[in-house]
């Protein structure tokens, strides 16, 4: 069997890992979270939330993952006993289909923003059809920058962890972040975004205990550390013995928290500049309108009144999107990937194609019936198999493996771990509390 790849540097995985965490999730599903959500309430609650029960089940992963040093199938048998086999197959089956179920859906809107972004040109050339064309939708738009967007992320899943993954993840990120702060700034400069500022920021406590604020906060701290698919673990398992794990971890949700307010940063006070220039985004009610086409709808409307910047701050936001979407497409490719190249015995760079291409057909399917089955596959993946699977992640670490061998695998690279915070606390939550709070939100969203 050819040697497994692993990331080179602790720099690198924490870029990769945060690439995969940093996604259309954080920067378009968050900010819109905020502003239906009551601000700078659910900003908090998430934050909590995500260092209370999003890490420690993300820990569970990239320790599940680093023991085992193979596929998210074979690493969940390799912490399983004789009689919860059939349990580790069942997670981690599902896990890997659950990764290229959200893959399918998650391209076309990563489609998209290529289509927008390239709009952005075609509008600076003045040719009105073609950008027409590419941000209106349409069943051709929607196939054509479907394929371009999987093409990426194959060429980068075939080319290797470290040839790939790596590479990409560490000249995308840093690419990504400046963007932010670049738009930040930009829009910080225009008339209304002071309003923004000030909702966004302005957190209004009577709500941070609202059941539903907390739930939504959950599920989007959840998608969010890409949790409950596999993707963590595959990523654990590329990261050297002689890392401290659970620093790693927390790097990991650092970063992703601190995009996603940087996010909230730029599609709040937008919004805010958006209803200055005469964008209507609120209802009488007080409701956002139309939600989920904030980013569609909204902010294009938005960037139209900003005369010939409107176009270049168009494209660079679009740009950022794409990234966003591609550091973490090539994580949930690399699940089913590893799997058929370890379990196999695949050559990489044909699973890649081979299972890249399946995706692909499924996102087709998608795309042909998009009223009933776009909705249908976010909430099968998003709302009831990622609380499930990270449910049963909980149930591996702390009811099946081994309390001993846990410790044994943490010590390397923190030897004291033993003494540590990480080691007081983390075990507990996982056994109980994750559990509990899980299923709290999955009878929750069920209701
Ligand atoms: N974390 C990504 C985001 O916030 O957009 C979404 C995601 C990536 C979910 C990878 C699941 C996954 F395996």
């Amino acid at each position: 069997m050819a040697a497994r790849g692993e990331f080179s540097s602790r720099t690198a995985f924490v870029l990769a890992a945060a690439g995969s965490a940093i996604g259309l999730g954080n920067i378009w599903g968050f900010p819109i979270q905020v502003a239906s959500n009551g601000g700078g309430a659910f900003v908090f609650t998430y934050i909590v939330l995500t260092f209370l029960l999003a890490y420690p089940i993300l820990m569970a992963e990239l320790i599940i993952g680093r023991h085992a040093k193979t596929d998210t199938v074979s690493s969940i048998l390799a912490v399983s006993s004789p009689g919860t086999r059939w349990l580790a197959y069942l997670t981690g089956y599902w896990g890997m289909l659950t990764a290229s179920l959200i893959l399918s859906f998650y391209s076309i809107i990563a489609g998209w923003m290529i289509a927008y972004f390239i709009g952005g040109f075609a509008e600076l050339l003045g040719l009105v059809d073609v950008k027409a064309w590419l941000t209106e939708f349409s069943l051709s738009r929607n196939i054509i920058f479907c394929f371009v967007f999987y093409s990426l992320t194959i060429s980068i899943v075939a080319s290797g962890v470290s040839g790939g993954i790596e590479r990409w993840s560490t000249r995308l990120m840093p690419a990504l972040l400046l963007l932010m702060v670049l738009l930040i700034a930009y829009i910080a400069t225009q008339d209304g975004a002071a309003e923004g500022w000030r909702v966004y920021l302005q957190p209004d406590f009577s709500r941070v205990l609202n059941p539903d604020l907390v739930i939504n906060a959950l599920s989007q701290a959840f998608f969010s550390l890409s949790l409950g698919v596999g993707t963590m673990m595959i990523y654990g398992s590329y990261v050297s013995k002689s890392e401290n794990i659970a620093k790693l971890g927390a790097s990991v949700a650092a970063l992703d928290i601190g995009v996603a307010v940087l996010a909230g940063l730029l599609v709040i006070p937008a919004m805010y500049v958006a209803l200055h220039n005469g964008v209507t985004i609120y209802d009488d009610a007080g409701n956002l309108i139309a939600s989920d086409n904030l980013i569609f709808t909204v902010l294009p409307a938005l960037f139209e009144t900003m005369g010939s910047a409107g176009p270049v701050v168009a494209i660079l936001f679009f740009s950022l999107m794409t990234i966003a979407a591609l550091t973490s497409s090539i994580s949930m490719l690399e699940v089913p990937v590893a799997y058929a190249s370890e379990s196999k015995n695949m050559p990489r760079a044909k699973a890649a194609w081979v299972v890249g291409g399946l995706v692909l057909l499924i996102s087709l399917v998608i795309v042909f019936n998009f009223g009933t089955l776009f909705p249908l596959v976010i909430a099968f993946t998003t709302k009831y198999s990622e609380p499930l699977i990270g449910l049963l992640f909980c149930v591996f670490v702390g009811w099946i493996w081994h309390r001993n061998h846990i410790l044994d695998e943490i010590k390397q690279g923190y030897p004291d771990a033993e003494n540590g915070l990480f080691w007081k606390i983390w075990p507990t939550y996982v056994k109980f509390v994750c559990p509990l709070l899980v299923l709290a939100l999955f009878w929750h969203s069920m209701s």
